[in-house]
């Protein structure tokens, strides 16, 4: 099925097909991504970024894939410059904004703020993050990276690390490892573990899971380290972050052990959970994941909006 004209809210919307139909298609974009060629696919397109809670990769990164392929943005990066201040609520800010854009990227603190912008606007929205709940294109990108480093999604063994509890990259990486039927072993610190609701999901869904609470053990057996921050903004309550902050650390020590191809990823920004030494390390993939965020919005987007207008 095609996604022209679609919403992306969680990443169980899109299908396995349709999921390698947007990497296929970001492969092709890279060269645009670094601006070595040129497109005008968006060219009298206009995208809203209406960002409700901070962000730098994310936003700016659909921004830069919105304008290299010659398209517009209208921006809302500070939530207390616009009429929510007043008192406005959010269907409405979205059911106005969808009549100045042809799609809305929304970051919202809430979790389910994105299924409910969808039923406000009525142009396409993309959910950019809703609270711990889903992100699905941080999960398009991070299943670029992985696809670039081994040239499968399948059958290898994702560890997930830190923050499972609050952390909305992944909530949704999970869910499209399962889908493609690789391993995902989870190392958290107790009380950050995956929520209960997410393990029966992803069982029934017949996912591969397993947990490994032995860091050292978990980098020995992984392809992929998949590094999160703790999720400090979600805590209610401040003595449960405290009994967590700093219980793990990457280091470049800690990958003496590592398979030669393991790769570690983040979706950044890292709050000390990888240490600066491993930068320089052949695992390192984290900066390279987040230059793949500006391909893959770029073919998700020319995806969703189609090809440009002609004439106008
Ligand atoms: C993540 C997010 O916002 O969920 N950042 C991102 O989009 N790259 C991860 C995080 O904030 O820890």
């Amino acid at each position: 099925m095609s996604l022209h004209g679609r919403d992306l809210v969680s990443i169980r919307d899109l299908s396995r097909d349709e999921v390698l139909s947007v990497l296929d298609s970001a492969r092709k974009m890279v060269p645009l991504a670094e601006g070595s060629r040129s497109s005008d696919a968006l060219r009298g397109r206009i995208v809203a970024m209406a960002f409700f809670e901070p962000s730098t990769r994310t936003r700016l990164s659909f921004e830069s894939a919105v304008q290299r392929l010659g398209g517009r943005c209208l921006t809302i990066a500070d939530a207390g410059a616009t009429s929510m201040r007043k008192g406005e609520s959010l269907y409405d800010t979205i059911r106005m904004l969808s009549s100045y854009a042809d799609a809305i990227v929304i970051r919202h603190p809430n979790e389910g703020a994105a299924r409910l912008a969808a039923r406000a606007s009525e142009r396409p929205v993309i959910n950019a993050g809703d609270g711990a709940g889903q992100h699905p294109t941080q999960t398009l990108l991070d299943l670029a990276t992985i696809q670039e480093a081994f040239g499968t999604l399948t059958g290898l063994k994702i560890v997930l690390l830190g923050d499972l509890k609050y952390g909305r990259t992944v909530h949704s990486l999970a869910y499209a490892l399962a889908e493609f039927g690789s391993e995902v072993i989870l190392t958290a610190p107790p009380g950050l573990r995956l929520p209960e609701d997410h393990r029966e999901e992803l069982r029934r869904l017949g996912a591969r899971l397993s947990e490994q609470s032995d860091l050292r053990k978990a980098v020995r057996e992984a392809d992929v380290l998949y590094v999160t921050r703790i999720q400090k903004e979600r805590f209610s309550d401040e003595d449960e972050y405290h009994a967590v902050a700093g219980s793990y650390r990457v280091d470049a020590a800690l990958l003496e052990d590592a398979k030669p191809r393991m790769i570690v990823m983040h979706p950044l920004p890292r709050a000390g959970e990888i240490a600066p030494d491993v930068d320089g390390t052949k695992h390192a993939a984290y900066f390279r994941q987040s230059f793949l965020a500006v391909p893959v919005r770029m073919a998700l987007l020319t995806a969703i909006l189609g090809a440009a207008r002609r004439g106008n």
